[in-house]
């Protein structure tokens, strides 16, 4: 999350189709996510439901949890942030709201239903990926191996184009567009009876059957099904480092297949984050910024006593039914007592360095050993040929950075760069990627040591991005234990916006089943619109 979803996805996008869809769907929209829930049961005291983070997960399970529920609700969304989403929030260039930029979480695409439907019934506005592209350069992307571009892109089509592919890499982008379309669809299962919703992740996910790709490595799978080295290492493993900050040899080979769906790739105009804002109005949760949950206590009658601090200061208590832990466990610095039957394990996260910064100067063809009318708008990154780190974590290699994006051009001279890389970006290496003079003197410049009139803004910031996505089969419990639930787990399986909306969507439906159970006859099945619950 992120930054989960949608990852921070960096495949540049420029297809038309999905607007057209976009805007079909949207005229065709119903307000059927409206329908009120809330029949109180006579004298029945409503479900106090503690939901602790108001990212794409937690502000899911509130909106789901307002749309399944068949008994009184009462929820509470606690979040340590001044804002809301979580991993998916935006900065304003030269710290003018007028030009918001995605820090984190930056697309989804057209499969990505739960943000999809969102996105319509709030009635938001959605911007082709990278549409604001300056375009004064001949190439739109190019994929840098630290010595030079092993592929350069000159037109403004989708470069994850299979027909401007085959004349290179032979039929592998046609086999690749394959293998990923299939296991799309085998995920896309998890949404839909009798997958959903889902216990345990583990077992939907074998149900589904993706263990094969989740038990292999990006470049097993990809060796296994004949893809080309030349193919996985320049166009699919500079997606897998521009979205994930990892190599095919680490990264399995399902998040591998994500990073090749692309189709319809889009943002919400102003931000992310206006999704998770309208789940959460919609939800009418109180909302809770500023505030930590510090502990846990479980009660003898079952009930749970929730301690946070407000505004950073003052300690509260209030008491609930149900918890719903929505962002990874190991950074909440919450104590939970007695310790539940399934605590999740430690999972390393990636450290993922985002420099957002505005230049008058445009990128350094000396530096990419171009002429600067031909610098790629879109540098992505991969490993030169023959050079394989592994499943090394710290897998940059020669480039030293995963990518560098020119995002937009504001007040007619003001370039927009984003940067993703493993460590913080010294002050020199900004001054040679922009051609400008390195600042001299102190040791350890930064970027905020260059003059003010070659970089007007920057924002600097550190995320656990995403987990390292290992081969693995098995995830994170989602019930910790009685009437307490964990969507992290769902991040080590495919780390995006839309999959912890899905995991959130998910708890609010385990939920609402188990309070099903508590009020109807064994046996007696209910129907909530397609989903049976
Ligand atoms: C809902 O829960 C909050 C927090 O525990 C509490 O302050 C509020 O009074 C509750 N509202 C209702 C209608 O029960
Ligand atoms: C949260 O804290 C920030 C500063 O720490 C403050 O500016 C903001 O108003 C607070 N927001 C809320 C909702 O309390
Ligand atoms: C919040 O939700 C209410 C209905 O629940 C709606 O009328 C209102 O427009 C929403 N506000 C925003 C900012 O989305
Ligand atoms: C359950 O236990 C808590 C803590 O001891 C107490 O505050 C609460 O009133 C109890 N609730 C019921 C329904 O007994
Ligand atoms: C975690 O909690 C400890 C003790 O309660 C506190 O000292 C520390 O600052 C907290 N860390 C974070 C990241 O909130
Ligand atoms: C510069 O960085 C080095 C290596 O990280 C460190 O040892 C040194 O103390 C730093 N110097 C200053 C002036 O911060």
């Amino acid at each position: 999350m992120p930054p989960g979803s949608c990852p921070m996805r960096g495949l540049p996008h420029l297809f038309v189709s999905c607007l057209i869809i976009l805007v079909l769907c949207a005229s065709l929209a119903e307000a059927d996510s409206q329908h009120p829930l809330t029949t109180t049961a006579a004298g029945a005291a409503p479900k106090r439901v503690a939901i602790i983070g108001a990212g794409s997960a937690g502000s899911s399970t509130a909106y789901y949890l307002r749309q399944f529920a068949e008994v009184s609700i009462n929820v509470t969304v606690f979040e340590r942030n001044p804002y809301v989403g979580g991993r998916s929030t935006t900065v304003n260039v030269l710290d003018n709201p007028a030009y918001p930029v995605e820090l984190g979480a930056s697309i989804f695409v057209k499969v990505n239903r739960n943000l999809v439907d969102a996105v319509k019934a709030f009635g938001l506005n959605v911007a082709i990926f990278r549409q604001d592209l300056p375009r004064e350069s001949k190439h739109v992307l190019g994929i840098w191996d630290g010595e030079g571009f092993v592929y350069l892109q000159s037109d403004t089509f989708r470069w994850w184009n299979i027909v401007k592919l085959i004349w290179r890499y032979g039929w592998a982008p046609f086999w690749t567009e394959k293998l990923m379309k299939r296991a799309i669809n085998k995920f896309l299962k998890l949404y839909e009876p009798p997958f959903f919703p889902f216990q345990s992740l583990s077992m939907a996910a074998a149900d589904a059957g993706l263990v094969e790709t989740l038990r292999s490595t990006g470049s097993g799978y990809l060796r296994d099904n004949a893809i080309s080295e030349a193919f996985s290492r320049e166009v699919i493993q500079a997606s897998t480092r521009v979205n994930y900050a990892q190599n095919l040899p680490l990264i399995h080979g399902l998040e591998t297949m994500v990073c090749m769906a692309t189709d319809g790739a889009v943002s919400v105009v102003g931000g992310n984050w206006q999704i998770f804002a309208g789940m959460l109005n919609a939800s009418s949760a109180h909302v809770r910024l500023n505030t930590s949950v510090t502990t846990i206590n479980r009660n003898d009658n079952g009930t749970f006593t929730v301690s946070y601090n407000e505004d950073y200061q003052s300690t509260r208590e209030d008491l609930f039914d149900e918890i719903v832990i929505a962002g990874p466990l190991q950074d909440s610095n919450i104590t939970i007592s007695p310790s539940p039957n399934h605590l999740p394990r430690w999972i390393p996260y990636v450290t993922l360095h985002v420099t957002l910064f505005s230049s008058p100067h445009r990128l350094s063809g000396q530096f990419f050993n171009l002429a600067s009318a031909s610098v790629p708008d879109v540098i992505l990154t991969t490993l030169p040929h023959g050079v394989d780190l592994g499943s090394q974590q710290d897998g940059v290699g020669l480039s030293g950075f995963w990518s560098i994006s020119t995002l937009s051009k504001v007040e007619q001279k003001h370039y927009v760069y984003k940067v993703f890389s493993p460590q913080r970006l010294t002050g020199e290496f900004v001054a040679r990627i922009l051609g400008v003079d390195e600042p001299t003197g102190a040791e350890n410049l930064t970027i905020g040591d260059l003059a003010k009139q070659d970089v007007s803004w920057f924002h600097e910031k550190v995320w656990h991005s995403y987990p390292y996505l290992y081969p693995r089969e098995n995830f994170e419990e989602i019930s910790l234990g009685p009437n307490i639930w964990y969507t992290g787990g769902i991040e080590s399986f495919i780390s995006a916006m839309e999959t912890s909306s899905l995991m959130g969507r998910n708890v609010a439906g385990l939920m609402v089943q188990a309070w099903q159970k508590e009020t109807r006859p064994k046996g007696k099945r209910i129907y909530q619109g397609k989903t049976e619950l």
